[in-house]
């Protein structure tokens, strides 16, 4: 399956997890005016493909790690490492309460981000569309395999690691996601993908 409008028999709830269609109709994808929020898995391009779909929209991008290191005047690996996961959550799901509130971003969030409720519901109540970049799991291995700078992959059994996580976060991400995009592709046909369902 490579197309991006695939549907997935996926539990719907009041305003999501539907089918990309379903999710942005013809008619409300030129005018939507919420913002886009990428979420998924570390290394699966919500930066990257992000900043191409905010070019190709004529929007602005926030990368929210960007933000908070901005916000803190700290990286994310110092917040890590000074102040501990619980701290960086805490003040992530800060972070995301502040931009969710802003009108026709592109927004990519961190691969932890919408795994709370919390932060999922301040995207949607703003009416921002989540959009989950599904990329198969030995891709993001392979993406991944040199990364020094992400705290959470600095161990030595990272491959296995990145897959146990995967398979515990997958599900959230679909839960999350009003919209699921087929992106194992190279960013500049993902971020076109997705133009096209907001287009
Ligand atoms: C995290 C992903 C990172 C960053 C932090 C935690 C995660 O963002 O927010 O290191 O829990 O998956 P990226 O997905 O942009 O690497």
């Amino acid at each position: 399956m490579s197309d991006t409008r695939r549907a997935r028999p996926r539990r719907k709830r009041p305003g999501g997890n539907q089918s990309a269609r379903a999710s942005v109709p013809a008619a409300e994808g030129a005018t939507f005016s919420g913002n886009i929020i990428l979420c998924g898995f570390m290394g699966c391009g919500k930066t990257s493909v992000g900043k191409r779909v905010a070019k190709l929209l004529n929007r602005r991008f926030c990368d929210l790690d960007k933000y908070i290191e901005q916000q803190t005047g700290m990286t994310v690996a110092e917040i890590f490492a000074k102040e501990g996961e619980e701290s960086f959550r805490a003040r992530e799901s800060q972070a995301v309460e502040e931009v969710a509130a802003e009108k026709g971003l592109v927004i990519a969030s961190g691969g932890g981000t919408v795994l709370a409720r919390k932060n999922v519901d301040a995207f949607h109540r703003y009416g921002g569309k989540i959009l989950f970049l599904d990329v198969p799991v030995a891709a993001l291995q392979e993406r991944l395999k040199n990364d020094k700078r992400r705290p959470l992959l600095q161990r030595p059994d990272r491959r296995e690691f990145i897959a146990s996580l995967w398979e515990k976060r997958c599900p959230l991400y679909r839960e999350a996601a009003d919209i699921v995009i087929d992106a194992g592709a190279p960013a500049v046909v993902v971020a076109k993908r997705i133009r096209e369902l907001f287009q």
